[in-house]
């Protein structure tokens, strides 16, 4: 959340850094701002997102600049609280991502020796101490102010007096990326996939000096080696390519991120992995640990490893962590994170990594915070998610959950077979969905008009219930719940009637016949309800007001083939109320902060 971009060279920076802006708005939008070094430092910022900085911006002279897109933390958005914050003179400028816990006593301190703050930031102490240890070389004075803050920081400072960008990592990401006689910072690869894909990922601790044509790196004053990395992700994949929406192009692109990601890890002959994090004694249970559309992920994961390895499993919020019993010696724990930089996340696995666990990680970013607190890393190839709303990243998600569970399956051969069988086809069936759009597309005009909504599932569905109505509240802004089916007559009862629509997941396995009984309870209420049934279920198109058709498929994989068809419900939902579906307000795609 806030992202950071910096850029030195020979060409122009402001439309370099404006465009890079743009690409990183994801992590946070609502205030946007530059500085430039020429020979004094300009500053342009305001409360308005990157396109409308864009039109408002002159045509600013410098070769060296940085650039932010804010999330809000402290102080409300506005002109003043929106980064590049200044020293007193203002020849020093700061961009930063993270909190600093201890600004309040160093912003007390700084006041009483002269230095004059104008918002109600945290950041803005950094400029001034940066100022305050200033003696003619930038990055030792970043180096002292790093002594003095605490907390969790990306930093990228410039002043007019020297020509470089300099920064510093600890607990936020931030990358630098290569280029010929120009380099880049940034706090995520897509931003800078237009100008390269040569990168070096900073490690908590590192500070450095980027110069056009030179990149150095220290770590507690050591000189550390440069590792460059080659990135896969292509500028298309972090492009719209035709479609309305980022949304919509990640919905779409699933088919293909299942192909990869099982093609990654499952032959399909024989789904057998070695996971090393999980060798040694026999798993009795599994934990697992994650946030947001991730920790929807772990709830049916919960399901597919209960059915397949036949073990218990606990799934908890990665911000709940610490209030609950630490997990027992012969517990497998498995966190997942689409960016690998979720705070709360990040925490729950250092406070397992501290009790002396060992941690796998699922998670599709290459080198993310994550990826280094595990033991061992399951990369999902689900591309970059520009999209706000997880879409693809849960279904990939998935897929290495069924890889894990597969691996460790009790079921027998003859089960295996046909679950392998049915994995394969998986692909096919979410595009069949996809083609199915135009169904979902009318479910939606016809949802679009209320401002409250169920969603019930049973099982395994249950947690896609879940995942179906976190997916319309953020993208629709129309309140959404999901439920058990069988709690809601437990309280949301009250609330049925002709204005609450309810959506009911209804596949055929288990749970089919109760769910049955719990429509016609539902229809007895009066609210309007959207089926997903199986195609070719005659009994629930008698019952529902609209059906959204699924494949059929063996009810173990039919999260996916159900959360597709709920994705797609949300957007053409937030599509007909003319929502911004790519950038929901108030919402960042990876939250850095507790
Ligand atoms: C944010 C995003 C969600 C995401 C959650 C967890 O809230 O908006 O889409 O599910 O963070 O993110 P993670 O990167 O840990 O999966």
């Amino acid at each position: 959340m806030c992202g950071i971009i910096g850029y030195i060279g020979e060409r122009q920076a402001q439309s370099i850094l404006l465009n890079c802006m743009a690409r990183l708005e994801y992590r946070g939008y609502d205030s946007s701002g530059i500085a430039l070094s020429s020979t004094n430092i300009e500053v342009y910022k305001d409360a308005v997102r990157v396109n409308e900085l864009v039109k408002a911006l002159p045509k600013i002279d410098g070769i060296a600049g940085i650039g932010h897109t804010r999330w809000a933390t402290h102080g409300e958005p506005s002109q003043v609280n929106a980064h590049p914050h200044c020293d007193c003179t203002g020849n020093i400028a700061v961009v930063h991502n993270g909190v600093i816990h201890n600004y309040q006593k160093l912003k007390e301190q700084l006041s009483q020796e002269g230095h004059k703050f104008v918002s109600e930031t945290d950041t803005e102490v950094i400029p001034h101490l940066i100022e305050k240890h200033y003696q003619g070389n930038l990055e030792e004075a970043l180096e002292a102010t790093l002594h003095e803050i605490e907390g969790s920081y990306a930093i990228a400072a410039i002043t007019a007096n020297e020509p470089k960008l300099v920064v510093a990592r600890k607990d936020s990401p931030l990358i630098i990326g290569l280029g010929d006689r120009e380099n880049f910072i940034a706090s995520d690869v897509p931003a800078i996939l237009d100008y390269t894909n040569r990168v070096i990922y900073l490690e908590d601790g590192d500070v450095a000096v980027i110069r056009k044509d030179e990149v150095s790196i220290k770590n507690d004053g050591t000189e550390v080696a440069k590792k460059e990395h080659q990135i896969s992700w292509t500028v298309e994949d972090a492009q719209k390519g035709g479609y309305e929406h980022f949304m919509l192009k990640e919905i779409h692109e699933q088919p293909k991120v299942i192909r990869d990601t099982l093609g990654e890890y499952i032959s399909l002959a024989e789904p057998i992995a070695n996971f090393s994090a999980l060798s040694g004694q026999p798993l009795e249970d599994m934990l697992l640990v994650a946030c947001g559309t991730s920790y929807h992920a772990a709830l049916v994961g919960k399901y597919i490893i209960e059915e397949l390895v036949r073990i218990p499993a606990r799934v908890e919020l990665a911000s709940e962590l610490s209030y609950t019993q630490q997990p027992l010696a012969r517990t497998g724990i498995v966190a997942i994170t689409q960016s690998g930089e979720t705070a709360d996340t990040l925490n729950a696995m250092r406070r397992l990594k501290g009790a002396g666990k060992k941690v796998i990680v699922i998670n599709n970013v290459v080198s993310s915070s994550a990826s280094r607190i595990a033991d061992q890393t399951i990369y999902v190839r689900a591309g970059p998610e520009i999209s706000v709303a997880a879409t693809k990243s849960f279904t990939a998600q998935l897929m290495a959950l069924y890889w894990l569970a597969l691996s460790y399956s009790k079921v027998d051969i003859s089960r295996l077979d046909s679950l392998v069988m049915e994995l394969r086809q998986l692909p096919r069936k979410v595009q069949q969905i996809l083609d199915n759009a135009e169904e979902i597309a009318e479910c939606a005009r016809y949802l679009a008009k209320y401002e409250n909504v169920f969603f019930i599932g049973r099982g395994i569905n249950f947690p896609v219930a879940l995942e179906g109505a976190l997916k319309l509240k953020e993208v629709s802004y129309i309140h959404a719940e999901g439920y058990s089916a069988g709690e809601l007559k437990h309280g949301p009862f009250a609330l049925l009637g002709i204005n609450t629509p309810v959506i009911a997941i209804a596949t055929q396995d288990n749970t089919y016949q109760t769910m049955l009984t719990n429509i016609k309870e539902v229809k007895a209420r009066k609210s309007p309800l959207i089926a997903l049934a199986e195609e070719e279920n005659g009994v629930i198109g008698e019952l529902a007001d609209l059906v959204i058709s699924v494949p059929k498929i063996d009810a173990v994989f039919s999260p996916v083939t159900n959360a597709v068809a709920l994705q797609l419900l949300a957007y053409y939902t937030a599509k007909q109320r003319g929502c911004p579906i790519d950038t929901p307000k108030n919402l960042a795609k990876s939250v850095t902060v507790e």
